[in-house]
């Protein structure tokens, strides 16, 4: 990127502060902040982490027609629940912003942004380290079960993300909304993913006791 992290870090800060509400604001402050530390302790690129923390929610306010407009303009292939849903692509469409707003050029940044509300088959690292941000950040609430969520995304990402979604999904369920399938792809990779990591350790493990 041409210009340095500090000024587009407040270039975007100032048009966040016309285009979301406070709170709004604070969310994605503390979200930055979490990737910063997630991404410190997993070997991510704290600078990439925070860049997406802070731009992952730009389209978090836009009208339901406006995201529709400008997913179908990009050329995305939309899901029904995307339709009846459109929230749902302020992930994609910030993405988009951040490309044609900010000059982000990105990828793993752009895919972050992209994929921190439903998550992705296979994402990278960076992308998991965004998304547990997003739902388990400190404003998120003082829960049991996000402590124990919060504790995971320091001891296994790939675990981490696998509960996170069935987290997600059992509130969705338990308010009667709908469920984008991508969530549910999502849940199986990072299910069995993290499976066979662990499979892996004890194996490693046993070896090296032997
Ligand atoms: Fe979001
Ligand atoms: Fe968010």
């Amino acid at each position: 990127m041409s210009e340095s992290s500090e000024k587009l870090r407040q270039r975007v800060l100032n048009w966040l502060e016309d285009n979301v509400p406070i709170a709004r604001l604070d969310h994605i402050l503390r979200v930055e902040q979490m990737a910063i530390a997630l991404a410190q302790h997993h070997d991510v690129e704290p600078e990439l982490a925070a860049q997406a923390g802070l731009m992952h929610d730009l389209a978090k306010c836009f009208k339901p027609k406006q995201l529709l407009k400008m997913a179908k303009a990009e050329g995305l292939a939309l899901d029904p629940v995307d339709e009846a849903a459109p929230h749902l692509l302020h992930a994609e469409v910030g993405a988009i912003v951040a490309r044609d707003t900010f000059g982000v050029d990105n990828t793993p940044v752009l895919d972050a942004i992209r994929n921190h509300t439903l998550g992705r088959p296979g994402m990278s690292n960076l992308s998991c380290v965004v998304f547990l941000a997003d739902c388990l950040e400190p404003g998120r609430g003082n829960t049991q079960e996000l402590n124990r969520l919060r504790q995971l995304s320091y001891d296994s990402l790939f675990a981490a993300v696998d509960y996170t979604c069935e987290y997600s999904l059992r509130r969705l369920l338990e308010n009667r909304r709908l469920i984008h399938p991508r969530t549910i792809l999502t849940r199986n990779w990072f299910l069995e993913s993290s499976r066979s990591q662990s499979q892996d350790l004890l194996r490693s493990g046993s070896t090296a006791v032997v």
